[in-house]
């Protein structure tokens, strides 16, 4: 993990700009790990807010073209795990709120099905690069097909700390969705590129537990934790709550609390 991350000085009037919002210093790349900066590419020439570094390619969220678009055609729609954990209501989708939102790929393959989310991710570096998306995307929608424009209305952020926000604000909302950042593992084969820069800037999520307890105490109808295949649960200290469901998929599990069962049982 660093906390070194700054902001290149290659558009001055931005960088100074973000750098009022952010509170990092504009310095030069060469003495730093991780640092914002602009690109573009040969495909779009439109400028993108990218978390860099030396040793691999610069890292932006992009909801309208790459990877997310391709995970929106065919990452397998409704029936695909992550969809599935979160349940159906009666008469509407459930609303969500992501947690812990990181590169916003859950938030927008949710989003992209129909579910309103709001996505909140507590570093203001990596919160700064999905307003960046939204913003591109918004500045585009006259030109979208329907579909990309409602997946992109869908889609709201803050940043802050969930398990405080859940605490200070309550909102009323159906699930609310984790997917906290596991320690590095060694012998683990190296984690996609994106995952890598977030692994490096904001490191593992040693509080998981804070926010699964905030976030049963927020639910109107459940809790998902995304985990990898094998681990543990995420534990409540106090009250060793239990999932009450679980979806598996290869290398995942959604661990799933619903609501309705844990106050039955007592446990809520
Ligand atoms: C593994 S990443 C999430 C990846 C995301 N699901 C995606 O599809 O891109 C975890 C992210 O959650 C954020 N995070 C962890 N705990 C949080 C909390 N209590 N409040 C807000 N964000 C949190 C971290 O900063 C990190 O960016």
């Amino acid at each position: 993990m660093t906390n070194l991350a700054c902001i290149a000085n290659t558009y001055p009037d931005k960088a100074s700009a973000l750098s009022r919002q952010l509170g990092l210093s504009i310095c030069k790349t060469s003495e730093i790990e991780q640092w914002l900066d602009w690109v573009s590419d040969k495909k779009d020439s439109e400028l993108k807010l990218a978390l860099c570094s030396k040793t691999q390619g610069p890292v932006f969220v992009d909801f309208l073209a790459g990877k997310k678009a391709h995970r929106r055609q065919f990452g397998g729609g409704k029936g695909q795990p992550l969809v599935r954990a979160m349940g159906q209501l009666e008469n509407a989708l459930p609303t969500i709120i992501d947690a812990t939102a990181g590169m916003g790929g859950d938030s927008y393959v949710l989003a992209s099905l129909g579910f309103k989310v709001t996505m909140i991710e507590r570093s203001p570096i990596v919160a700064s690069l999905l307003e960046d998306a939204l913003n591109r995307a918004q500045a585009h929608k006259s030109e979208l097909p329907q579909e990309l424009k409602e997946s992109i209305e869908k889609l709201s952020l803050i940043n802050a700390d969930s398990a405080r926000y859940l605490l200070d604000f309550q909102p009323e909302i159906d699930v609310i969705y984790m997917d906290p950042m596991y320690p590095e593992k060694k012998k683990k084969a190296a984690a996609k590129k994106e995952m890598q820069a977030l692994q490096h800037l904001v490191g593992p999520d040693l509080d998981s537990e804070k926010l699964l307890e905030a976030a049963l105490k927020t639910a109107r109808y459940r809790v998902v934790v995304k985990r990898p295949k094998g681990a543990d649960p995420v534990v409540c200290r106090h009250n060793n709550i239990q999932p009450t469901a679980q979806i598996s998929s290869p290398n995942t599990r959604y661990d799933i609390y619903v609501i309705k069962a844990l106050t039955a049982s007592g446990q809520l």
